[in-house]
C-alpha cells in the first residue's frame, strides 16, 4: 500500500479485498493491505479467546474536569473526572467491555497501548475506525490476552497531554503474586491550566524548529545520550498530584511492595528511585525479565517498569525526577513515623546504579523461540535539525510509505536515530523482542524502547497479529511533527 495515506486506507480497505483485486491499477502480485476488520483479524482474535472467559464491562467518560494541584485548581480534560482516570483490571484472556462517551469538544478514540489486541479496536483515527464525534459513542471490545502493566490514552491530537490517561493492569492468574502490596505510579509532565497549552508548546516548536532539537533542550542526560527533552513542564505529576502534595503509599516495614510504573508524559522521561531501597526489577512493558536489582531506573514517554522493594521502617521519598529537565514528582512510601519528604527530595540512590537496557534479558516464558529473521526493515529517525519536522525514513506520517509484513514471519526492525534526541519507540499490537545493536542480544519483550542520540538498535517480532499498526515515537510532539509510520500486514 505504498503511497496510500492513512486518511485513504480506510476508504481502501472498505471497498474490500474484492475491489483492489480487480481495480485496473494493481497487477496480480501487488500486496494487499490486510484490513482492521478483515477475516485474519476475527480468526486472530477467536485464538486469543478462552472458553468461558468473564467479560469486564466499563464506562469511560471523556470530558472537561478540575484538577486540585496542591489549592490551585486547573480545568483539564480526563477520563471519569480525575486524573489519572480509573484503573481497569481484568485478567489475561477476559474481555474488556469499554463504553466510551464523547463530551470532549472535539473527536476522540481510546489506544490500549501495549495490549496485543484485535486491530479493529486498536484506537487509531482514520485507519482502525473512524474517530468519535463530540457527543459520540463507541464500545470497545477485545481480548487481553497477555498480563502486565499498561495503560491507555486518546490517539487524536495533543490530548495525551491533558489528563486522558489511566493505568490497565491485566493480572495473570497463575501469577505466583509473592508481594504483599501493591502500587500504581502513574508519571506526567504538566502544563494544562498553569503553562502554555499544549497547542501553544507546539506551536513554540514549530517556531524554535531545529534550533532546539540539537541537544540544546533544557538540559542533558547520560542515559538518555543527549538533552532530555525541549519543554520545560511547570510541574511533574505522580497519580494526579505535584511534589507539594504528594500521594503517600502504606504499607508495613518489611513488607514486599510491587510497584507498577506507567510514563503517561508527552515530552518527558522520569528517572525513579526510593529513597534508602533498592529496586528489583521484574517486568518491563507488561512482560516479565530476568529480575535486576538496581538503584534507579528512566523510563522513556510510554515505557513501564514494574519493581518490587521490600520496605524499610518509616517515611521514604519515591522521587521521580524529570530526566535531563528541572523539576521532579513525589509521592511518599510511608511504613512509619518520621517526617514527611520535602517536595524537592533527592534521594541519593537516583546517582547510584542505574539500570540499562542492556542489563535486561527476557524471562524464558516470554522469549522468542529462535528462528531465522524473514525480514528486515530498516527504520531510520531523523529531524529537528533543520525545520521542526520528525521522520521516519525521510518521511512524514502523511507520506510514509508502510513497512510491509505477511503473517507468520519473523521481522527485524532496525532502529537508526541519526537525530541529536532520544526517541522512545512505540509499536502497536506487538511487543518485540530487543536485540540490541549487535542484533544477537536476548533483550526483554517490549512495546516501547528509548533509541539514544546516533544509535542502532534490532528488535525482533512475530508477526502474529494480522492489520494495520502504527509505529511511533512517543514523544506526542514529535508524533506530531510526523514521526509516525505503519507496520502493515499484507497478502
Ligand atoms: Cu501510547 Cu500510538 O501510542
Ligand atoms: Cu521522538
Amino acid at each position: 500500500m505504498a503511497g496510500v495515506s492513512r486518511r485513504q486506507f480506510l476508504v481502501v480497505a472498505g471497498a474490500g479485498a474484492a475491489g483492489l483485486t480487480a481495480s485496473a491499477c494493481t497487477g496480480p502480485s501487488t500486496p494487499r493491505p490486510v484490513g482492521p476488520s478483515s477475516a485474519a483479524v476475527g480468526q486472530a482474535e477467536a485464538r486469543r479467546r478462552r472458553p468461558g472467559a468473564a467479560t469486564r464491562a466499563v464506562a469511560l467518560v471523556a470530558g472537561p474536569a478540575t484538577l486540585d494541584l496542591a489549592g490551585t485548581r486547573v480545568t483539564t480534560w480526563a477520563y471519569n473526572q480525575t486524573v489519572p482516570g480509573p484503573t481497569v483490571r481484568l485478567r489475561a484472556g477476559e474481555v474488556l467491555r469499554a463504553e466510551l462517551s464523547n463530551r470532549l469538544p472535539e473527536p476522540t478514540t481510546i489506544h490500549w497501548h501495549g495490549v496485543a489486541l484485535r486491530n479493529d479496536m486498536d484506537g487509531v483515527p482514520d485507519m482502525t475506525q473512524p474517530p468519535v464525534p463530540p457527543g459520540g459513542r463507541f464500545t470497545y471490545q477485545f481480548t487481553a490476552p497477555d498480563a502486565g502493566t499498561f495503560f491507555f490514552h486518546p490517539h487524536v491530537g495533543l490530548q495525551l497531554d491533558r489528563g486522558l490517561y489511566a493505568a490497565l493492569l491485566v493480572d495473570d492468574p497463575a501469577e505466583p503474586g509473592a508481594y504483599d502490596r501493591e502500587a500504581v505510579v502513574v508519571l506526567d509532565d504538566w502544563t494544562d491550566g498553569i503553562g502554555p497549552s499544549p497547542e501553544q508548546l507546539q506551536a513554540q516548536l514549530a517556531r524554535q524548529g531545529g534550533m532546539m532539537g540539537g541537544g540544546m533542550g533544557p538540559g542533558t542526560s547520560r542515559a538518555l545520550g543527549g538533552t532530555g527533552g525541549q519543554l520545560d513542564y511547570p510541574a511533574y505529576l505522580l497519580n494526579g498530584r505535584p511534589p507539594t502534595d504528594p500521594p503517600t503509599i502504606r504499607a508495613k516495614p518489611g513488607q514486599r511492595l510491587r510497584l507498577r510504573v506507567i510514563n503517561a508524559a508527552a515530552e518527558t522521561a522520569f528517572r525513579l528511585a526510593l529513597g534508602g531501597h533498592r529496586l528489583t526489577v521484574t517486568h518491563t512493558d507488561g512482560t516479565p525479565v530476568r529480575p535486576v536489582t538496581v538503584d534507579a531506573l528512566v523510563l522513556g514517554m510510554g515505557e513501564r517498569y514494574d519493581a518490587l522493594v521490600d520496605l524499610g521502617d518509616g517515611a521514604a521519598p519515591l522521587a521521580a525526577v524529570a530526566e535531563g529537565k528541572r523539576g521532579q514528582a513525589l509521592a511518599v512510601v510511608r511504613t512509619g513515623a518520621g517526617p514527611t519528604p520535602a517536595a524537592d527530595a533527592w534521594p541519593a540512590e537516583l546517582d547510584r546504579r542505574l539500570l540499562d537496557l542492556a542489563d535486561l534479558q527476557a524471562d524464558p516464558s516470554v522469549a522468542l523461540p529462535s528462528r531465522p529473521v524473514d525480514r528486515r526493515h530498516r527504520v531510520v529517525l531523523s529531524g529537528g535539525m533543520m525545520d521542526a519536522r520528525w521522520t521516519i525514513n525521510g518521511r512524514t506520517a502523511d507520506d510514509a510509505v508502510p513497512l510491509t509484513v505477511r503473517q507468520g514471519e519473523r521481522v527485524r526492525l532496525l532502529f537508526a536515530n541519526q537525530s541529536m534526541m532520544f526517541h522512545p519507540m512505540h509499536l502497536h499490537g506487538h511487543s518485540f523482542q530487543v536485540r540490541g545493536a549487535s542484533g544477537t542480544g536476548n533483550g526483554p519483550r517490549k512495546d516501547t524502547v528509548i533509541v539514544r542520540p546516533m544509535e542502532q538498535l534490532a528488535v525482533d517480532l512475530a508477526t502474529d497479529n494480522p492489520g494495520q499498526w502504527m509505529l511511533h515515537c512517543h514523544n506526542l510532539y514529535h508524533q506530531q511533527a510526523g514521526m509516525m509510520t505503519t507496520l502493515s500486514y499484507v497478502t
